[in-house]
C-alpha cells in the first residue's frame, strides 16, 4: 500500500511486509550455555579445512571474528580490556594453530506448529520448520526435501508423504500436504536441504508430531462428577478406579480434561508435568484437553487411575466483586485412556459410572485468589495405587455435556519452570516472621516441615513491605492468598499447593514449629512454558535490572492467558495490556503457540457486532451477553497482536485465522464512527494510568490525552494494519478498502486534531506519540510535531507523561524522528516518572503505576496498585530493536536490519534473539574511541547493516569493509554507512566521532 510506503515513522509495521527469518538467549552466560544457545555447535564463520590456499586469509580473519564474538558474549564490559586482549590473542594463536573444523551443512531444531515433537495436536495440516547450521558465510537454502512416515526409520512402506526436491528458500512453516491424518497417530518427519554453495545436507534427525482425537465421536468417555459437589470453597473431590490389563503393552495415551482443575494420577504417580490443567479458555466454547504418553506408567495386570479436581477458573473466585462459578458450580472429569497391545489390539479405560469418589481428602479448600487449605491428617494414603480400599467412597454420577467445545491444547503448557530459595528470614518491627524470596515471583511455595499432628502452619503472601517494614497485603484487595497446612505428624513432611497460585516476594509464616530456615521453603515459579528467546544487556546495571524486571513480569503473567497481574482479585486477560506488550514478549520468549491459542480465545469471545471484550476470556460480561462496550487500545488487540505474531514468526496462518475477527473489529468501529470518521465515545480507559501530578497546580501539566482522539487514532491504526493484512493474504479488494479508509480517517484526524503549526491533540506526549507512530500527520508537519514532543519531554526535565497506550511507542517515535538521544534520556532517567525509578526503589518486576511506591515509600491507592503488571515493560521492545539494533525488515526475520545505536552514556549494549531461522545477535561496544559492532546473522537470512559511523572508516579484521567479499551494496549517506551481509558472525570497528 502506498500510504504505508509513504509513512515516515511507521517502520515498525510497514517494514515488516514482504519478507521472512531468527533464535534464543538469556541474560546470563551460564544459562545460555545450559540452554545450548550460547553459540551453535558450528561457528558460522569458520570455513572448511579443505579451503584452498587463497582462502587461508579468510580462515584467519573468520576465526578471529569468531573468537571476538565469543569474548563479546563472554564479557562485554571493557574494564578488563588489557587482560582480555592478551587472552584473545593467546586463544587466537591456539585456534589458528590447531585444525580448523570441517562440518557439513546441518538441519536442526525441527518443529511442527511452533512446537518440538508435540503430542495431541488436532491440526489437519501441520506446518514444519527447521534451522540450518553451516560453517560457511552467506549461506542460503536453495532447496529442501521433506518426508513424513509412521515409523522413525522411514521404511518405504511407512512413508505417508514426501515432497521430493523443492526449489525454495523457505525453511519455516512449510505445510503438510499429504493424505488425511489419522487420529492418535504419531508421524515422524525429517528434512534435508541444499544450499547456495552446492552442498547437500544429510537427512536431519527425525522429529515427530502426534495427533489427538481428530473427531469428537471418538470421545467415548463420560463426564463424571461427585454428587453434591457444588458448593463454594468445597473440599477437592478425588476420583478413582482400578482396571486390569491382560496383555503386553505397546503404547498408551491418556486424553483428559475437566471442569475445574485436574491432577491425574496413575499407579501412584501424577501423570505428566503440567500444572493448572486444562488451562483457561472460554470453557463453554473451547475446552482444551491434554494428551499424555503413559506407556511407561502402566503395568500388566492390575492398575489404578485417579484424579483430584480443583475449583480453578471454572468454579472458583474470578473477577472482583466476590464472583465465583462463572462457568459452572459442579466440577467434573473426562478421561479416556487408550492402550495398544503388542499384538495390535486396543482397549479403552474410560471415565464412567464405574468410578468412585470422595471429598474426604486433604485438600479442604482451594481457590485461585484465596489459596489452599490442606489437612495432611486426612491424606488418603495409597488412593492412587491398586489394592486401596475405597469402600467408604461413593459412586460418581455421570453427566452429559455437549462435547463440541473440546479442542486439543494449542498453547504453551503451564509448568513449574524454576525454583528459587529465600534470601532472608527476619522479624518485622511488630514481630511477624517474614521470608524474603528476593524476587517478586508467581507460583507457590514448597514447605518442608516437621511437627506435631494437628499443628497448622499458615503462609501469607505479599509483594512488598510497607515503609514501616511491615507486611503489606492491602493491594491484594479481596484476595487472601493464604496457604494453611495442617501437619500430619509423621516426621518430615513436604507440601506444595496444586490448585492456586500467588504473586509474591514476601511470605509471612505463622505456626511454624521450630526454627524456620531457608531449607524449609522453596519458591516454585509457575507459568506457560515458553522457551527463552531473547536477551538484552548493557553497561548500565539499572537497565539490566529493568530487563530482568520485564522478563519476570512476563513470567508472572503468561499463564495460558496474558493477564494484567498475578496477585489481587483480578488476574484477567486484559486485552490492552496484551497488545501493548506483545512485541516485547515475543523478543523475550517464544510466544508463537501461546498467542496462537489466545487469539482464538479472543475470536471466540468477540461479540456478534465485532466488539472485542476488555478481558479474554470474557468473564466481565455474563456468558449470554451479545454486546460488550469495548475500548480503543484494548479491542485493537484483535488486529495488533496477530500482526505482531506474523511480524515475528512469519506465520501467515495466524493472520488467516484471525482475519474475520480483525475485520469485524474495524467494521464495528466503522459503524460507530460513521461518516464523521471520529470514533466518539470509543475510549473507556483513555491512555490508562498516564502521568498525573500529585497536585495539579496548573503549573505542572499532566499527560492527559483526549479520549476521542485516542479512539480515532487506534481506528486509523487498526485500519492500516488490516489493509496490510489483506495485502499479505492476497485480498486485494479489502486491501484497497482499508487503505482508503485509513487515508480518510487520517484526513479527518488532521482536520480535527492537528494545528497548522504542528500541535497535536491536547499537546500531551501521547497525542504526539500516537499521531507520529500511526502516520497521522501531514508530511510537512512531522518534524515540527516531533520537536514539540521533545520540547514537552525537556520541559519536564527529560521525563515522560505517557500511559499504557503511549508508552510502548514513545521511544520508537523519538528514535525514528532523529531523537534517539532523547529516547535514551528517558530510558536512563532515574527520577519519577520513569522506567528506572521503580528499579531504584528495589523493584524486581514491572509496576502497574509509575509511582506504585512513592519517593517517601508510601504506596499508591491500594485499590489498584499491582507490583507485577507488564504493560510499561513494553519499553523492552525499543531496547532490543533500537538500542541494540536487532530488527526485522520482513515477517519472521528472514531479512534483518541490524542498526545498533551507541550512546555516550553507555559503553555497550547488546541483544540476542532466537528467531525462526536461528540466533541473531546485534550490539555495540566502546573501547576508547573505537566502537565495535558485533552481529550474528543466521543461515538462510540476510541483513542490511546500518552503522552510525559518520565519516569514520569502517573496518573488519583491520581491513576496509569494501575489501571483504561478504559485504555488498556499501553506501555512505549522512552519518550512516549501510551495507548488506549474508549469514555469519562479524565484528566491525570504527572510530567514534
Ligand atoms: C487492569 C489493567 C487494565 C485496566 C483497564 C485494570 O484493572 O489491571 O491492566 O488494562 O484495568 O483499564
Amino acid at each position: 500500500m502506498r500510504f504505508l510506503a509513504n509513512a515516515r515513522n511507521d517502520r515498525y509495521f510497514r517494514d515488516h511486509i514482504g519478507g521472512k527469518v531468527a533464535i534464543r538467549g538469556d541474560d546470563s552466560l551460564k544459562k545460555q550455555i545450559a540452554n545450548r544457545h550460547f553459540f551453535p555447535s558450528i561457528p558460522p564463520t569458520i570455513v572448511s579445512s579443505r579451503a584452498p590456499a587463497r582462502d587461508l586469509l579468510q580462515v584467519f580473519s573468520n576465526s578471529y571474528f569468531f573468537i571476538q564474538t565469543f569474548f563479546y558474549n563472554l564479557d562485554s564490559t571493557n574494564q578488563q580490556h588489557k587482560t582480555m586482549k592478551l587472552i584473545k590473542l593467546t586463544l587466537l594463536l591456539l585456534f589458528i594453530g590447531g585444525p580448523v573444523f570441517a562440518q557439513d551443512l546441518l538441519v536442526k531444531e525441527l518443529t511442527s506448529e511452533h512446537k518440538k515433537n508435540p503430542i495431541g495436536i488436532d491440526i489437519m495440516q501441520p506446518r514444519f520448520s527447521w534451522k540450518i547450521l553451516s560453517a560457511g558465510n552467506s549461506i542460503m537454502q536453495t532447496a529442501y526435501s521433506l518426508r513424513v512416515a509412521t515409523d522413525s526409520k522411514f521404511s518405504s512402506s511407512k512413508i505417508v508423504w514426501q515432497t521430493g526436491k523443492i526449489n525454495s528458500d523457505e525453511s519455516i512453516l512449510q505445510t503438510y500436504a499429504g493424505p488425511g491424518l489419522k487420529s492418535s497417530q504419531r508421524y515422524y518427519w525429517q528434512v534435508k536441504i541444499w544450499d547456495n554453495s552446492g552442498k547437500e545436507s544429510k537427512w536431519s534427525e527425525a522429529a515427530f508430531f502426534e495427533t489427538g482425537l481428530l473427531s469428537r465421536d471418538e470421545w467415548k468417555a463420560k463426564w463424571i462428577e461427585m454428587p453434591g459437589d457444588t458448593l463454594r470453597y468445597a473440599p477437592s473431590p478425588y476420583f478413582r478406579k482400578e482396571f486390569n490389563l491382560t496383555k503386553t503393552i505397546e503404547s498408551a495415551r491418556v486424553y483428559v480434561t475437566s471442569h475445574g482443575y485436574y491432577e491425574l494420577h496413575l499407579n501412584g504417580k501424577k501423570v505428566g508435568d503440567q500444572v493448572l490443567t486444562p488451562g483457561w479458555t472460554s470453557y463453554s466454547k473451547r475446552l482444551q484437553y491434554q494428551v499424555y504418553d503413559v506407556t511407561e506408567m502402566l503395568l500388566k495386570g492390575d492398575n489404578a487411575i485417579g484424579a483430584i479436581l480443583g475449583d480453578g477458573w471454572y468454579r472458583g473466585s474470578l473477577a472482583w466483586g466476590d464472583n465465583w462459578r462463572i462457568y459452572g458450580k459442579q466440577l467434573g472429569l473426562l478421561m479416556q485412556l487408550k492402550i495398544t497391545y503388542t499384538d495390535g489390539s486396543e482397549t479403552l479405560v474410560l471415565s464412567d459410572e464405574s468410578w468412585k469418589a470422595t471429598n474426604n481428602g486433604p485438600v479442604r479448600m482451594n481457590d485461585i485468589y484465596n489459596g489452599e487449605t490442606y489437612d495432611a491428617t486426612k491424606v488418603l494414603t495409597g488412593w492412587n495405587t491398586k489394592g486401596y480400599s475405597d469402600k467408604n467412597w461413593i459412586n460418581v454420577k455421570t453427566s452429559v455435556y455437549n462435547n463440541n467445545n473440546l479442542i486439543a491444547s494449542e498453547g504453551a503448557p503451564i509448568r513449574k519452570i524454576e525454583e528459587i530459595k529465600p534470601v532472608k528470614i527476619f522479624r518485622t518491627p511488630k514481630g511477624k516472621l517474614v521470608v524474603d524470596m528476593g524476587q517478586n515471583m508467581v507460583g507457590w511455595l514448597r514447605l518442608k516441615v516437621n511437627g506435631q499432628k494437628g499443628q497448622v502452619v499458615t503462609l501469607n503472601h505479599a509483594e512488598v513491605m510497607d515503609k514501616f517494614g511491615e507486611f503489606y497485603t492491602t493491594n491484594l484487595r479481596a484476595a487472601k492468598c493464604q496457604l494453611n497446612y495442617t501437619i500430619a505428624g509423621n516426621g518430615e513432611e513436604i507440601y506444595e499447593p496444586r490448585f492456586t497460585f500467588m504473586g509474591f516476594r514476601f511470605v509471612e509464616v505463622s505456626g511454624f514449629p521450630g526454627e524456620l530456615t531457608a531449607e524449609n521453603l522453596t519458591g516454585v515459579v509457575v507459568h506457560s512454558d515458553m522457551a527463552v528467546t531473547g536477551s538484552y544487556e548493557s553497561s548500565n546495571p539499572l537497565l539490566n535490572q529493568l530487563q530482568h524486571n520485564i522478563q519476570w513480569g512476563q513470567k508472572g503473567n503468561f499463564v495460558d492467558v496474558p493477564t494484567d497481574c498475578p496477585q489481587r482479585d483480578e488476574r484477567l486477560g486484559w486485552t490492552g495490556d496484551a497488545q501493548a506488550f506483545a512485541r516485547t514478549a515475543a523478543y523475550n520468549m517464544d510466544v508463537a503457540a501461546f498467542f496462537t491459542k489466545w487469539m482464538k480465545d479472543v475470536s471466540a469471545d468477540q461479540k456478534n457486532g465485532g466488539e472485542v471484550p476488555d478481558v479474554v476470556p470474557d468473564v466481565l460480561n455474563p456468558q449470554t451477553a451479545v454486546t460488550a462496550q469495548p475500548s480503543a487500545g484494548w479491542g485493537d488487540v484483535a488486529v495488533i497482536a496477530p500482526w505482531t505474531m506474523y511480524t515475528v514468526y512469519g506465520d501467515k496462518k495466524i493472520l488467516e485465522t484471525q482475519y474475520p475477527g480483525m475485520k469485524a473489529w474495524v467494521e464495528y468501529i466503522r459503524k460507530k464512527a460513521g461518516d464523521g470518521y471520529i470514533w466518539k465515545g470509543g475510549s473507556k480507559y483513555g491512555d490508562w494510568l498516564f502521568y498525573h501530578p500529585p497536585v495539579n497546580n496548573h503549573t505542572e501539566p499532566d499527560g492527559y490525552t483526549e479520549h476521542d482522539f485516542i479512539a480515532t487514532a487506534f481506528y486509523a491504526y487498526s485500519s492500516s494494519i488490516l489493509a496490510e493484512t489483506a495485502k499479505a493474504l492476497g485480498k486485494t479488494d479489502d486491501a484497497r478498502t482499508y487503505s482508503d479508509l485509513f487515508l480518510k480517517i487520517k484526513e479527518v484526524f488532521i482536520n480535527e486534531y492537528v494545528t497548522k503549526s504542528g500541535r497535536v491533540g491536547t499537546n500531551s506526549q501521547t497525542s504526539y506519540v500516537l499521531a507520529l507512530m500511526f502516520d497521522l500527520l501531514p508530511e510537512n508537519l512531522t518534524a515540527r510535531s516531533a520537536k514539540l514532543l521533545v520540547e514537552d519531554i525537556k520541559s519536564r526535565g527529560n521525563r515522560l507523561s505517557t500511559g499504557f497506550l503511549g508508552t510502548p511507542y514513545l521511544c520508537h517515535v523519538l528514535s525514528s524522528n532523529g531523537y534517539t538521544d532523547v529516547a535514551y534520556d528517558l530510558l536512563l532517567q532515574e527520577n519519577y516518572p520513569s522506567w528506572l525509578y521503580p528499579v531504584k526503589m528495589g523493584a524486581t518486576t514491572i509496576w502497574e503505576r509509575w509511582d506504585g511506591q512513592k519517593t517517601d515509600s508510601t504506596f499508591q491507592d491500594a485499590g489498584m496498585n499491582s507490583f507485577n503488571h507488564y504493560a510499561y515493560g513494553a519499553i523492552g521492545d525499543w531496547m532490543y530493536r533500537v538500542s541494540a539494533g536487532l530488527e526485522t525488515m520482513s515477517p519472521g526475520y528472514k531479512h534483518l536490519i541490524l542498526q545498533p545505536h551507541p550512546i555516550k552514556k553507555l559503553s555497550y549494549s547488546k541483544a540476542s534473539f532466537e528467531s525462526p531461522y536461528g540466533k541473531i545477535s546485534s550490539g555495540w561496544e566502546r573501547t576508547g574511541k573505537t566502537i565495535a559492532v558485533i552481529v550474528r546473522i543466521p543461515a538462510n537470512t540476510d541483513a542490511t547493516i546500518v552503522l552510525p559511523a559518520g565519516k569514520s572508516k569502517v573496518t573488519i579484521g583491520g581491513k576496509d569493509l569494501s575489501e571483504n567479499k561478504n559485504f555488498s551494496d556499501i553506501v555512505a549517506s549522512g552519518d550512516k554507512l549501510t551495507f548488506k551481509a549474508g549469514s555469519g558472525a562479524y565484528v566491525f570497528e570504527y572510530t567514534e566521532e
